[in-house]
């Protein structure tokens, strides 16, 4: 028998219920400020992806690559961002270009608690505009998001990469300071310690993050236009309520960040898994894409992390999934398939039980069902031109209805409360 690949996993009834439920909350707050959904194809020429930064793990160990039967070198996505960035370049539509996404992420990791080879994520993406003010604009809808599931118990932590002249200068400082501290390092991060000196700072090596510690910090780099408009972002938070804290050390793990970057971290989490979501300022990619010079930010957020952090605060319960009414037929099956859609055409959900079962047995499966009432056809019903309606939560209190009040009767029922 077959099992799921490592490092993926089905999302069933009724826990897929919660993931529509976080979707439908995403939806609606993003929804209302004017973004609009985005389908792009699950796998991209491998070049789009190439972009994330030669250094990052992401790229180096982590695709899934593949050449197709036409020989072509692609790869399914890793994140959202690059592919939302292609698009763009590819139909240029107006600026700016607000937009989310729900899609599955591929990335070669070791799997454990939180981490997935097949993991998911929605986001938002707003392209064409360099505007702070859309910076704060992204991260309070990620925050008001988090807010309507539930979750109270995350913090923020904001940094700027600065411009990508800042960044370059900073990447050649760290570069310098960290090649006097080589041998200090964990082997595994000292290949990186010349060319992606940012890399290092994000390392999770115990020897390593010893190490950083005392590293420069990017907000000594900052030139003036950088610092300002990190200032204009953090009045935007202050003015709006949203607590954060400055982290220089926060570089994330995707290379083509320039000015704000953030991150929102569980505090009921370990370290390894607490992200629930991530974002920031990409001003140099729909170029490195090959397109028209285009600044963008935005975020990701893990649906499966999101998930954990609401589990650890009892968030987000689990919506019921029960339908209405339940349909009982014994003469046959010709009643039970008409009066459910009846039902469902009235906008009244309703399900039935299969397989021409007895009256006991499909009245076990109404129990089960969670269903409010149920309607009975027997022999007597059938001939009379009535079913029965039971209602299956106050003790079995029934009556006989025509068969054309049937729908009426239902929806007063159920109105009623
Ligand atoms: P990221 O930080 O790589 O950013 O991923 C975003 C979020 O996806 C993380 O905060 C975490 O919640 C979740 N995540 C990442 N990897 C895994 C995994 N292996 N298993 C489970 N969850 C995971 C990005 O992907 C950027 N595209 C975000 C962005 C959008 N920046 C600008 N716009």
């Amino acid at each position: 028998m077959f099992q799921a690949p490592k490092g993926t996993r089905d999302i069933l009834p009724p826990e897929s219920h919660r993931w529509q439920a976080l979707v439908a909350v995403f939806a609606d707050v993003i929804g209302r400020a004017g973004y609009g959904l985005v389908q792009s194809p699950m796998f991209e020429d491998i070049g789009v992806f190439q972009r994330l930064g030669e250094g990052t793990e992401v790229v180096r160990k982590e695709m899934y690559d593949f050449h197709d039967k036409g020989d072509r070198h692609l790869a399914l996505r890793p994140e959202g961002t690059a592919s939302v960035v292609r698009a763009f370049n590819q139909h240029r539509p107006t600026v700016p270009w607000k937009v989310w996404y729900l899609t599955p992420c591929f990335r070669y990791e070791e799997p454990q608690a939180g981490r997935f080879r097949q993991h998911h994520q929605v986001g938002a993406e707003a392209i064409g505009s360099a505007d702070p003010d859309l910076d704060v604009e992204v991260i309070a809808l990620q925050h008001d998001f988090y807010r309507v599931l539930g979750l109270s118990r995350l913090s923020l932590r904001l940094n700027s990469m600065g411009s990508p002249g800042d960044r370059q200068a900073y990447a050649g400082l760290l570069a310098e300071w960290l090649a006097r501290r080589s041998g200090d390092l964990d082997e595994a991060d000292r290949a990186n310690a010349a060319g992606h000196p940012l890399r290092v700072l994000d390392s999770k090596r115990e020897r390593t993050v010893a190490v950083v510690a005392d590293a420069p910090r990017i907000t000594d780099c900052l030139s003036d236009e950088a610092a300002t408009r990190l200032d204009r972002v953090r009045s935007g938070l202050d003015a709006l309520g949203i607590g954060y804290e400055i982290d220089p050390g926060l570089v994330r793990g995707l290379d083509y960040y320039t000015h704000s970057t953030w991150e929102f971290a569980a505090g009921d989490l370990t370290s390894a898994q607490n992200a629930v979501g991530g974002g920031g300022r990409y001003d140099g990619l729909a170029e490195s894409l090959g397109g028209r010079p285009a600044p963008g930010v935005g975020f990701g957020a893990g649906i499966e992390r999101i998930l954990l952090a609401a589990d650890a605060e009892d968030a987000l319960s689990q919506p019921s999934a029960a339908v209405d009414v339940f349909v009982v037929d014994v003469t046959g099956g010709d009643s039970g398939r008409d009066l459910t859609f009846e039902l469902r055409r009235n906008g009244i959900s309703s399900d039935r039980a299969f397989d021409s079962r007895s009256m006991k047995a499909q009245m076990k499966v109404a129990d089960r069902s969670g269903a409010r009432l149920a309607l009975l056809v027997g022999p007597d019903e059938l001939a009379s031109g009535t079913a029965t309606l039971r209602d299956l939560r106050s003790g079995g209190g029934q009556i006989a209805l025509a068969r054309t009040d049937v729908v009426a009767e239902v929806a007063a029922r159920l109105a009623g409360g």
